[in-house]
């Protein structure tokens, strides 16, 4: 099974996304999180990127097209299957995905759309933080790690990603009205869209995914 979770910035993809490949074993395949790995770790791809998501815009299509047909053509990605977050954002990552799975035989069984309302985007987003090592997502105020700044999952270093200031915040909403809404319809004409409403509690939110993904 390959799926995909659509949804602005804050939507809560990073949320939803570990709780689904506990449950599911799927190989959890996030562009913003090899990015943000890259950049940590000082590599050409990582300093490029980095002029790109410091201005909350997205990083060129052929970057980030190429980072993910390398991680799918991995012989986990087949076996397990995919789940797919903060990727493909734009009209020609997805026709790319599109090619790319089906030169592998795969293919797309679900996009779910986490909806959110955009007040409450800023909101969430501002008080995140996240595990540098693990990926795992937190909130100060609603969700915050039992030990401040110490990952519950692995015990790696909880910070505040560099893209979360309120300015770029604004700018990654912007991007994402622009162009990763356009998947929106894009994804309805080939009947793959499910939309779930992602105002409510993470639980409740994962609920209404579970019952896509087993329906
Ligand atoms: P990326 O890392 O993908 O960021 P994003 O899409 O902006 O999404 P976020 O990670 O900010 O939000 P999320 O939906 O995962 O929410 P989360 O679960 O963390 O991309 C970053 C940058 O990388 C981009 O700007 C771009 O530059 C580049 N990039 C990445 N992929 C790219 C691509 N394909 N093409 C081009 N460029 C690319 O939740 C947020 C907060 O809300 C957390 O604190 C959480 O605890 C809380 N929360 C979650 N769910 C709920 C809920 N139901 N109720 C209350 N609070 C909640
Ligand atoms: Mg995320």
């Amino acid at each position: 099974m390959n799926i995909m979770l659509l949804g602005a910035p804050g939507a809560g993809k990073g949320t939803q996304a570990a709780r689904i490949v506990d449950d599911f074993g799927l190989v959890h395949l996030s562009t913003g999180d090899i990015l943000r790995a890259a950049v940590a770790d000082k590599t050409a791809l990582g300093l490029e990127a980095k002029r790109y998501m410091d201005e909350g815009a997205l990083v060129p299509d052929e970057v980030v097209i190429g980072l993910v047909a390398e991680r799918i053509a991995k012989p986990d990605a087949r076996e397990k299957g995919v789940l797919f977050d903060g990727f493909p954002r734009t009209i020609p990552q997805a026709e790319a995905l599109d090619e790319a799975l089906s030169e592998g035989g795969m293919r797309l069984d679900a996009v779910v759309n986490i909806a959110v309302d955009t007040e409450a985007i800023v909101a969430r987003i501002t008080s995140r933080r996240q595990c540098r090592e693990c990926g795992r997502v937190y909130n100060v105020i609603t969700d915050p790690p039992t030990s401040e700044g110490v990952c519950d999952a692995c015990g790696g270093e909880v910070y505040q990603r560099d893209d979360d200031r309120e300015e770029v915040v604004r700018k990654r909403l912007e991007a994402y009205e622009a162009q990763t809404s356009k998947l929106i319809p894009y994804y309805e004409a080939q009947g793959l869209l499910r939309t779930v409403d992602g105002n409510q509690a993470p639980d409740q939110v994962y609920s209404a995914i579970k019952a896509i993904l087993e329906g």
